[in-house]
């Protein structure tokens, strides 16, 4: 099987060398739990090693903060941007016009930019967009299905609970899930990453302590 290391350390360890290649994989957590941090960070890692990435986000923050958030991180690097190896956009304001057509709008986008390396940031507003709940449904399928055919790593962000997750119908059409929480234990917060699913590899099983820090982040050391 081919893999692409994750660019987060600790986590190929954790994965038998890295994410499989093709799959799509989906980071799930609550807000603040280090979902773009881990995605954009594996983005930067695949760009500097060649390989070209995009990162898709709509409506939830204005594209121009994400970017500044992030250009604090040692792994962003302007001059990769700039070289259009790694693309930031927002289809927010596409989309609005017609929410139905986001599967169509993020396919245009991927054949534009041929990436091999894809984050959707986070996906939970773009189906919020859509009406009903066939729709949804419909539309995680569809997009599943293209980027597993279209041969590339592909990081989908969703904020969901671990409540959320066992009855969320993402976590059953994706390769992997990998879960990142924050809960509070006697009055002190850690940060924890899990990996819940990987197809075709084994993994390590229960929730790491993680590390944010301006390096990005990371599994923390000893428990690897
Ligand atoms: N340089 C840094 N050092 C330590 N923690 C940071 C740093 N930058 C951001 N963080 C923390 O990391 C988290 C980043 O979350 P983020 O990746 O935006 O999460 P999500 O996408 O899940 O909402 C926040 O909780 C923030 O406080
Ligand atoms: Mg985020």
């Amino acid at each position: 099987m081919t893999r692409k290391t994750t660019g987060i350390p600790g986590l190929d360890g954790m994965l038998q060398g890295g994410f499989p290649f093709p799959s799509a994989i989906l980071v799930a957590g609550e807000p603040g739990t280090g979902k773009t941090t881990l995605a954009v960070q594996s983005l930067f890692h695949g760009a500097r090693e060649g390989e070209k990435g995009l990162y898709i986000t709509a409506i939830s923050e204005p594209q121009w903060l994400v970017q500044k958030f992030l250009s604090s991180f040692s792994f962003y690097n302007q001059e990769l941007v700039e070289k259009g190896v790694v693309n930031f956009i927002d289809i927010g304001p596409t989309l609005l016009k017609n929410p139905s057509d986001m599967l169509n709008i993020i396919k245009k986008k991927i054949e534009q930019y041929q990436p091999l390396r894809i984050v959707i940031d986070p996906i939970t507003p773009m189906t919020d967009m859509l009406q009903w709940r066939g729709e949804t449904r419909e539309f995680m399928h569809e997009i599943f299905a293209y980027l597993k055919a279209f041969n590339c790593l592909t990081l989908v962000t969703a904020e969901l609970s671990y409540d959320d997750i066992s009855h969320s119908q993402e976590s059953y059409m994706v390769d992997g899930v990998i879960m990142l929480s924050y809960p509070e234990e006697e009055k002190v917060r850690r940060k924890f990453l899990e990996v819940l699913k990987m197809r075709g590899t084994k993994h390590t099983t229960g929730r790491q302590l993680i590390d944010i820090t301006d390096e990005g982040l990371a599994v923390q050391a000893g428990l690897r």
